[in-house]
């Protein structure tokens, strides 16, 4: 090799054994740019002529991950115009690693840390693949996570090794990340390695055992495990994978999935070359689309951001939390103390008596298990976590501790009240922090001595499954809490969004212009039906009106009293939203407040289970052949969120772009092909101009509430984006 731009280095030893070890000078980890095309194509070269002095191949990496998959940022770019090109690199890409494959010497992939998405299509593109299990490595292929495929081989060669309902279903739909010993058991990798020597060890031994080797497809009489369409068997039971993604989907539009269905259908009926090319045209429709790169931006550049901690205050030492007290072990307590727990983290579980203590307790030793029976974990471990919790009604017993994460029902002086009990007992500068989901940071705060020790930590139920913690800083909140709860929600592998303090913060209050915004076209008299299913196909993992009866509909009436008291007394005037009446009349005539009261929009069984519409909403609401457009539903749920997070920007509670999509992501429900609140504004058609018309003309529908704010007009007219410069 002697091009100066290599990023993979020939080191071929005395037996003929040729390592070809990945390691991009220019970078941190490898990925699939113009370098590694104008290399791979080099070695397929040299390889080729150099043949009969090679006895196998091994593919290893010198980073700590193996290989790390496209180079996203390019990505991003990619425009139509750029069509071409990407699929030309791909191939181009793809016919060097084929070159290598097809050599007639035995290709093995030692696999030394993360294989995500091109870093395992160089592994499938390998005869015989050897994982280090090192703690944290993933192995996978996660494309349909950020809107793509792995166009790599890597749904040809998936199709090819496990067929195509287990390619489909264990790798390729949902993107599944297996560690080494889960994708052992999962036929993605044939061996697993305890250290680097005994994984090289392994390839060495792979390649002396079979001097002349070929991929299973490559051998005369090869036939796709399990199948394919054009056997009569197979094809009987193929409508259900359309059905299957289509339920999974809501109908909401991922063109990821579809794809992916069809490159790997089409791909199993022709040769291997043939469906290769597939591939790359699926893969290149998805690439130049909108939502690839809305979902790129989301789930790799805004969650690194967030998680990286650029909104944490520089300059402060992280520390661990070691102790943590949570006062109240209901529903919300239980889970936080099950979080933390499982983070290692000792927690002093208080409740008003023993009983209820302990009975948040048992919510750990029920999930733990689940576990257990699942073999998620093994009885040690969880044997270990539980003994972490003790649940107690002393307060004595929260000595020592240098958090607190109270939960007590929402009620502020019930809140001052416990943290003036514990305040004096946990250690003298141990972090305040409060669980409140609408209470205003600022004035619980007036609770306490050491104000700029007292945050909100913002938890979603359930806890446990729930990715995100909104961090609420009050106005004379410390930098210094503000860091120290950034790091305890690392700590516990959740995800910190900050906001500064304000009514609903950001979260519960973007959620509840969704919620309005449905329940306000059902008051106007279109088929409920209707409503429920413009969410569903708008992305949103629940329906708008099964939504608001299980938070109930009794909560919304207390916020939004509490809030026009708060703006009434402020000198404002109150502007009753139209899903006000609606609400009102569910609930003082016809008694309905929703799942916990047994009667909501929808009917529930004695078991609580929710049965079908309640038919006295067309009776009552419904105008019969009272229609609007189906795509106007939906933009009145998705903008009526884009434009209070655009207001709530100019208001200065929310101060970072990257915070607000992974928000209303992970924390409410927007759906994620959007890339969040505001990047769905960013891709929308048109860009910002194209957007602000948009709500000009919902504005003028369907109310003044979709009036585009200042900011999102000055930024239109600039031509600018919505962007955190960092
Ligand atoms: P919950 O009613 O399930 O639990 C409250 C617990 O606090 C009960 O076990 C009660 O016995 C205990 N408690 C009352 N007084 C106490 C005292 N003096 N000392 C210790 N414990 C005491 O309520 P939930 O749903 O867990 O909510 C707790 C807090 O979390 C509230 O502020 C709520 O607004 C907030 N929150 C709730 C969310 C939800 O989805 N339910 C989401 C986010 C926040």
């Amino acid at each position: 090799m002697s091009t100066e731009s290599t990023t993979i280095r020939w080191e071929q030893d005395d037996t003929g054994i040729v390592t070809l070890v990945l390691d991009d000078p220019n970078q941190s980890a490898n990925t699939m740019n113009q370098a590694f095309k104008e290399s791979i194509a080099a070695i397929a070269e040299r390889a080729e002529a150099e043949k009969d002095s090679i006895r196998g191949v091994i593919y290893t990496s010198a980073k700590k991950t193996f290989f790390a998959g496209g180079d996203l940022k390019d990505m991003m770019k990619a425009g139509p115009e750029d069509a071409q090109q990407a699929f030309e690199t791909g191939v181009a890409i793809k016919n060097s690693l084929r070159r290598i494959e097809t050599l007639g010497k035995p290709v093995v992939a030692a696999i030394n840390g993360a294989a995500l998405g091109g870093g395992y299509e160089i592994a499938l593109a390998s005869h015989h693949r050897v994982a280090l299990d090192a703690p944290g490595s993933k192995i996978g292929l996660p494309e349909v996570t950020l809107g793509l495929l792995p166009a790599g081989g890597g749904v040809t060669r998936t199709v090819r090794l496990m067929g195509i309902a287990d390619a489909l279903l264990k790798v390729l739909l949902q993107g599944t990340q297996y560690s080494p010993r889960r994708a052992l058991e999962n036929g993605l990798v044939h061996e697993v390695a305890a250290t680097r020597e005994e994984m090289l060890d392994k390839a060495r031994a792979f390649i002396d055992a079979n001097p002349v080797s070929q991929q299973p497809w490559d051998k005369p009489g090869y036939r796709i495990p399990g199948g394919t369409p054009s056997n009569p068997k197979f094809a009987a039971n193929l409508p259900a994978f359309p059905a299957n993604l289509r339920k999974q989907l809501g109908g909401a539009p991922y063109p990821a999935p579809r794809n992916i269905l069809a490159a790997a259908v089409e791909g199993s009926q022709v040769d291997f070359e043939t469906a290769l090319t597939i591939e790359a045209r699926y893969f290149t429709e998805l690439v130049t689309g909108q939502t690839a790169k809305n979902m790129i931006q989301a789930f790799f550049f805004d969650l690194q951001a967030v998680n990286s901690g650029a909104n944490r205050p520089g300059g402060i030492e992280p520390r661990q939390v070691r102790r943590v007290a949570v006062l109240g072990a209901g529903m919300m307590g239980a889970g936080i103390a099950y979080s933390c727990a499982r983070a290692g983290i000792d927690v002093v579980l208080k409740d008003v008596s023993p009983e209820a203590a302990a009975k948040g307790k048992g919510y750990s030793e029920e999930l733990c298990a689940k576990a257990v029976a699942r073999g998620r974990t093994t009885q040690d471990k969880a044997d270990a976590l539980l003994a972490r919790i003790t649940p107690t009604a002393e307060a004595a017993d929260l000595a020592g501790c240098d958090a607190v994460i109270e939960a007590v029902f929402e009620d502020p002086a019930l809140k001052h009240k416990v943290f003036q009990e514990i305040e004096h007992i946990v250690e003298p500068d141990a972090l305040l922090c409060s669980n409140t989901s609408t209470l205003p940071i600022s004035a619980l705060a007036e609770g306490v001595e050491r104000e700029p020790d007292f945050i909100g930590l913002h938890f979603f139920s359930p806890v446990d499954k729930m990715p995100l913690v909104e961090i609420i800083k009050g106005e004379r909140t410390g930098d210094e809490a503000l860091a120290r709860a950034f790091d305890l929600v690392r700590q516990i592998n959740k995800t910190p969004i900050v906001v500064n303090d304000s009514r609903g913060f950001f979260t519960s209050r973007v959620i509840g212009h969704f919620i309005n915004e449905g329940v306000a076209m059902v008051g106007e008299g279109i088929e409920p039906a209707s409503v429920e299913q413009a969410a569903a196909q708008a992305g949103y993992p629940a329906k708008v009106l099964s939504l608001m009866d299980e938070l109930t509909l009794t909560l919304p009436r207390k916020i939004r009293n509490e809030t026009r008291r708060a703006v009434e007394e402020a000198g404002g005037t109150w502007t009753p939203h139209p899903a006000e009446a609606v609400i009102d009349r569910m609930v003082d005539e016809f008694g309905r407040t929703g799942r916990s009261g047994g009667a909501g929009f929808y009917e529930y069984g004695e078991d609580g289970k929710r049965g079908r519409l309640w038919p006295g909403l067309r009776e009552h609401f419904t105008k019969p052949g009272h229609e609007i457009p189906f795509e106007d539903m939906q933009e009145r749920m998705l903008f009526s969120e884009a434009l209070d997070t655009v207001r709530l920007l100019e208001e200065g509670v929310l101060t970072s772009v990257a915070d607000a999509n992974i928000g209303s992501i992970f924390g409410i429900g927007f759906p994620g092909w959007t890339g969040g609140v505001l990047q769905y504004i960013n891709g929308y058609d048109g860009g910002l101009p194209g957007f602000t018309a948009r709500a000009r003309e919902l504005a003028e529908r369907y109310g003044e509430r979709f009036t585009p704010p200042a900011l999102l007009v000055e930024k239109a007219e600039k031509g600018e984006r919505f962007t955190d410069a960092r």
